[in-house]
């Protein structure tokens, strides 16, 4: 199974919006003969066939009796390609291990049912949390209606974002900055605070060491934007062409404004709030009606505190500089009022630390609930 998870990732910048899903053909040990893998596979784009056919058609003999191990519950419906439940029992299957149940409530256990009612053991839950983990944007999206929603961060050891006078460019090195370009890729949306926009008039373009040919869609750059103070010659609006652009401003601003800004390319979506604080949940459900399922929120500070005052963040990742750049006034990643006691802070679960060059990378779950 840590194998079939392995692949299902390498599907990760084009399966959206279906899942990522590995699947590995087993023979198991028998007759004084070790367990051996026929096959493997997994979903490589929509449109392509699922995990569980790639696997079978790789399948080195006949894999008649043997036991195939997926990432997630076999589909039985029609959609895009023929249901899996039924190329595992022409293949005469004899075992299925699944991670986990598939997420929908009107197809969830229907296809585990399915290959029981024809006679193949089905098993569920090896690895269950780590399956889960792997298409966490995904079981999100489709149990809670909104995007998965990661909060981005480069910070000093001091937790500054930027100096007092809103330099931040750059608080760490190249290989943090590259990491940074490939996690942008995986999302469909990448989001920051107008104030971010002024400062540092970003591209917010996922710019990795290599992009798929086929089946990968730049992320929507999204703007929070009350008044619509965004530039006309920001860097967001002259790369319109590239990836799109969508600023959320509030009900209040005169439609000559969002006009223009629509004659430069950019989607323009009025939204609720107060002022200077627009309505975060209206503007996550509108991009999950846009079919976003993982959003990279890119800061600053007011945004990042914004979003964890309203407790939707889902996870962090800070990239920490070996770095001091002080100051009361200097922007850190969680302003607001704060906690009173330890006990009452936010912590991370679900912890990766990563060395990239002289900085480190904490990556966590903050709200472990899928
Ligand atoms: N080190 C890093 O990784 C990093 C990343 C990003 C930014 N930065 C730095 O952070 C600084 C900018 O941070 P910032 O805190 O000043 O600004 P910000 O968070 O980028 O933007 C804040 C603005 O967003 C708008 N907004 C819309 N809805 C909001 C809501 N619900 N809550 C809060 N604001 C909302 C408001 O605009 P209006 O005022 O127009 O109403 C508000 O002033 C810059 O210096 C930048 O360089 C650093």
């Amino acid at each position: 199974m840590r194998r079939a998870l392995d692949l299902a990732q390498q599907g990760r910048l084009t399966v959206h919006p279906n899942p990522r899903v590995g699947c590995v053909v087993v023979r198991p040990a028998g007759k004084g003969e070790p367990s051996r893998i026929l096959g493997e596979g997994y979903h490589r784009r929509q449109g392509m066939p699922h995990a569980e056919r790639e696997a079978l058609a790789a399948c080195v003999e006949p894999p008649q009796g043997a036991t195939a191990y997926v990432t997630l519950e076999p589909c039985c419906h029609h959609g895009a390609t023929p249901p899996c439940t039924e190329a595992l029992l022409q293949a005469g299957i004899a075992r299925v291990v699944v991670a986990v149940a598939d997420p929908f409530p009107q197809v969830r256990g229907k296809g585990i049912e399915l290959l029981r009612q024809h006679g193949v053991q089905v098993d569920v839950g090896l690895l269950e949390e780590d399956a889960r983990y792997l298409n966490r944007f995904f079981f999100h999206f489709h149990t809670r209606g909104l995007p998965w929603v990661i909060l981005k961060a480069a910070v000093s050891l001091d937790g500054k974002l930027a100096t007092r006078t809103g330099h931040s460019q750059w608080i760490t090195g190249e290989e943090a900055r590259a990491h940074a370009h490939e996690i942008r890729a995986e999302v469909q949306a990448i989001l920051a605070g107008i104030q971010t926009v002024l400062a540092d008039d970003p591209r917010l373009t996922p710019r990795p060491a290599s992009l798929p040919e086929a089946g990968w869609h730049p992320p929507l750059r999204v703007v929070l934007d009350p008044e619509l103070r965004i530039p006309y010659d920001a860097q967001l609006l002259k790369t319109v062409k590239r990836a799109p652009v969508r600023i959320y401003c509030s009900r209040e601003v005169p439609e000559t404004l969002a006009q223009a800004l629509r004659g430069r390319g950019a989607e323009v979506e009025r939204t609720g709030g107060t002022a200077h604080r627009l309505n975060l949940t209206e503007v996550l459900g509108s991009l999950a009606r846009s079919g976003v399922s993982g959003v990279l929120v890119e800061g600053g500070a007011r945004i990042h505190t914004a979003f964890l005052e309203a407790n939707l963040v889902n996870e962090v990742m800070v990239y920490v500089a070996p770095s001091l750049i002080g100051g009361k006034e200097a922007p850190t990643f969680y302003m607001g009022r704060g906690v009173d006691t330890i006990q009452q802070s936010m912590r991370l679960e679900r912890l990766r630390r990563i060395h990239l060059g002289e900085d480190t990378l904490i990556q966590g779950i903050l709200r472990w609930r899928l």
